[in-house]
């Protein structure tokens, strides 16, 4: 970052002196004010609980311009990337800041691919859960145990365990997200083959058995292979801040990541495409195309609690241009699959087209999200619906990792402490 030419002053109405702090620009997108010394000089925090205006940290990874629908990772634009190279490239990209040349490319690959096995001990960490448990909370068990599996990989001040821990995370996830569903359904879990691709090799883990040769359908890989690109990184949001300030406190990657496996699972984070699926499902239960009107009217209705989900962006406030990679996606699948007429899709359609017409949606710039599709191609696929998330926290560990590792390299790094404006009580005393 570099200072800008401006400054901003602070001034009081109470007569205080005010204040001057400098301004700095990054190389695209909104100056920053340097509030760092605002308490020392005036005894006073800034407040803005949901970091509305709050620039936690600097970063070089992924740029999102909110109103032009722009999503960069390392500057190159997402529609690019969800047509170069696989999902494996764009996590070079995100790790080491530029795309990877053909060698670079093939040892990543390979390097990735010797460490797909978990340890053979983690089968027995997992059967200690039950049979119905939700996957991600399975997930954010499983990957914190990394940790107690991983020793060799939690120095943080050590360069190469960084490395080797990132490219563990990366590597394992797949096979962790199969195992949990794995187990789930009562099937044995599949040994990664690791002359398959990425995505290939988790498809192979998720629905091949012993008794059956498993052939991965070529479109249905690519698909999910862009699925992983579009949610590989997303900047400062709800999940990859809490990994920033899990990881703050020097805990090793691991556990950061698992605390970041936990926030995602939020309905209003990486929940929303489960909620999305589940909302088209009542709504075709209600009586589907018919019915649409009617739910938007609850949508509308501040009291009814009704969201419509896979709508909204707390940074997009114009098409989540994934969202548009998405539904591009969707109709590949679907294709594929004999499922074009597939009521959901047809649903969804039918709801898109009225929220981009309809005043409310509109005056508040409220547009499509990347998950609004990605249910209905995640359940094609047959993906089942508890286990989205699962998927999401698959793809974002690379940028959890990224973002991670950028955070310790920083020198202006510390822990991450929050401050507060109390309202509570007062010192009382305890009466004798
Ligand atoms: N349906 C109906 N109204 C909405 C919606 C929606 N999906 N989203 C926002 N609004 C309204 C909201 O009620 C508010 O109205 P008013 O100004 O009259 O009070 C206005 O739009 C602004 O909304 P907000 O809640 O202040 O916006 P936010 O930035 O705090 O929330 C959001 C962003 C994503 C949490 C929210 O839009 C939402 O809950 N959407 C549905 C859940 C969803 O799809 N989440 C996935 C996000 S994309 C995946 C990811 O990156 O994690």
């Amino acid at each position: 970052m570099k200072l800008a030419d401006n400054k901003a002053t602070l001034s009081f109405s109470n007569g205080s002196p005010s204040i001057e702090m400098p301004v700095y620009s990054g190389s695209v997108g909104p100056d920053v004010i340097d509030i760092r010394k605002l308490y020392g000089q005036s005894g006073m925090f800034t407040y803005d609980p949901g970091f509305l205006s709050t620039a936690s940290c600097q970063s070089g990874i992924t740029f999102i311009d909110g109103d032009k629908g722009e999503l960069l990772y390392r500057g190159y634009p997402i529609e690019q990337l969800a047509s170069h190279g696989d999902f494996l490239d764009t996590c070079y990209l995100l790790l080491k800041g530029d795309l990877p040349n053909t060698e670079e490319s093939a040892s990543f690959h390979k390097l990735v691919n010797n460490h797909t096995m978990v340890n053979e001990q983690m089968q027995f960490f997992l059967r200690g859960f039950r049979r119905d448990a939700h996957p991600m909370a399975v997930l954010t068990g499983l990957v914190g145990a990394l940790s107690a599996f991983y020793h060799d990989s939690t120095d943080i001040n050590n360069p190469k365990h960084r490395e080797i821990s990132a490219i563990r995370l990366i590597a394992k996830m797949p096979t962790l997200v199969a195992m949990a569903y794995k187990y789930g359904v009562g099937q044995p879990f599949q040994y990664p083959q690791n002359n398959l691709s990425y995505s290939g090799n988790f498809l192979r883990m998720m629905f091949g058995v012993p008794c059956e040769e498993y052939k991965v359908n070529p479109v249905l890989e690519r698909a999910l292979d862009r699925i992983f690109i579009l949610h590989a990184d997303h900047e400062q949001n709800a999940s990859t801040s809490t990994v920033r300030l899990c990881g703050s406190s020097g805990t090793n990657p691991f556990a950061a990541i698992a605390a970041g496996v936990a926030c995602l699972w939020g309905p209003a984070h990486g929940g929303a495409n489960e909620a999305c699926l589940k909302m088209l499902g009542d709504i075709q239960k209600m009586g589907g195309i018919a019915k649409v009107g009617e739910f938007m009217e609850q949508v509308k209705d501040k009291n009814s609690g009704v969201k419509l989900m896979g709508f909204g962006h707390r940074v997009y406030k114009n098409y989540d241009p994934r969202a548009k990679l998405m539904q591009e996606t969707c109709n590949e699948v679907l294709a594929e699959l004999g499922l074009e007429n597939d009521p959901l899709f047809q649903l969804a359609k039918a709801l898109e087209k009225i929220a981009l017409e309809d005043e409310y949606f509109v005056s508040r710039k409220l547009y499509p999200n990347v998950d609004f599709y990605s249910g209905i191609v995640l359940s094609a696929i047959g993906i089942p619906v508890n286990l989205f998330t699962g998927i999401f926290s698959l793809a974002r560990t690379v940028g959890w990792i990224a973002q991670w590792n950028e955070m310790i390299s920083d020198p202006e790094y510390k822990i991450g402490r929050p401050r507060q404006l109390y309202t509570g009580a007062t010192r009382r005393e305890i009466k004798a």
